[in-house]
């Protein structure tokens, strides 16, 4: 039994004092909810929230990391850093890294492999655009995706990894997929991984991310595939946050 994870990233939002607040109010909720809980923060802020977070059950995440391990390049962050900052997972691949600063599917990969080896947890992110989709492409694009990463770092790894999948026009729109096209994509996207190994398949968390609300949280969670969320606006309202982590229960 895979055990639900819901996630939160703030993105490009926060500053000291609004972060502070939203993790009291969050820590405040924490005993009603039962999955495991992920903030995944802007850069600036790790130590602050690594701070509040210790003796509490949320995990720290970043969201975004270089595919390097050191050397001069200016304004990157390296896998080793953020381990330092007490970080145990990193959002890898979001379609607004591929979109808005040109990651490739190999790039990405690189990424992984650069999180796995400082010891945390990649949180993959795949997704097709609303062209793919009409042109019936999503579950060719969403395993392109996947296959460059896994060449790359190897099935077995997949045991230290989460997978988000998420639909990019789904994405800040107030749209979401259905639950039943999401796990659609989902159960693919283990079909996949059985193909290769069927222990990790059945081990590997995959989250849903595009416009996850309380309101249709329950519902997606509830797929036999979908193993928790990745969630953007809502995650920066604790009690929508909340809520979504008590759908999850
Ligand atoms: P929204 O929940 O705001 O649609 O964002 C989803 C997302 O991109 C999480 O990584």
């Amino acid at each position: 039994m895979r055990k639900k994870l819901v996630a939160g990233n703030w993105k490009m939002h926060g500053g000291l004092q609004a972060n502070a607040a939203l993790l009291d109010q969050i820590a405040d909720g924490l005993p009603g909810v039962a999955c495991d809980v992920l903030v995944c923060v802007p850069f600036p802020y790790l130590s602050q929230v690594a701070e509040r977070l210790v003796d509490s059950r949320v995990a720290l995440g970043a969201q975004n990391v270089s595919e390097h391990a050191a050397g001069a390049f200016t304004g990157e962050v390296s896998a080793f850093m953020l381990a330092e900052l007490g970080c145990s997972f990193v959002i890898v691949g979001h379609s607004e890294r591929r979109a808005l600063y040109g990651e490739s599917d190999l790039v990405v990969a690189h990424k992984c492999q650069a999180v796995l080896a400082a010891g945390m947890q990649p949180v993959l992110c795949v997704g097709e655009t609303l062209a793919e989709r009409e042109a019936g492409e999503t579950l060719a694009v969403v395993a392109r995706q996947l296959h460059v990463v896994i060449d790359c770092v190897g099935v077995e790894s997949f045991a230290r990894m989460v997978v988000a999948y998420e639909p990019v026009w789904a994405i800040g729109t107030g749209l979401t997929a259905s639950p039943a096209q999401a796990e659609a994509v989902h159960a693919a996207i283990r079909l996949q991984f059985a193909g290769l190994d069927s222990v990790v398949a059945e081990g590997l968390r995959i989250l849903y991310g595009g416009s996850v609300k309380p309101q249709n949280a329950l519902e997606l969670f509830a797929q036999s595939n979908i193993d928790g969320g990745l969630i953007g606006g809502a995650a920066l309202v604790a009690d929508d946050f909340l809520a979504i982590c008590r759908a999850a229960n």
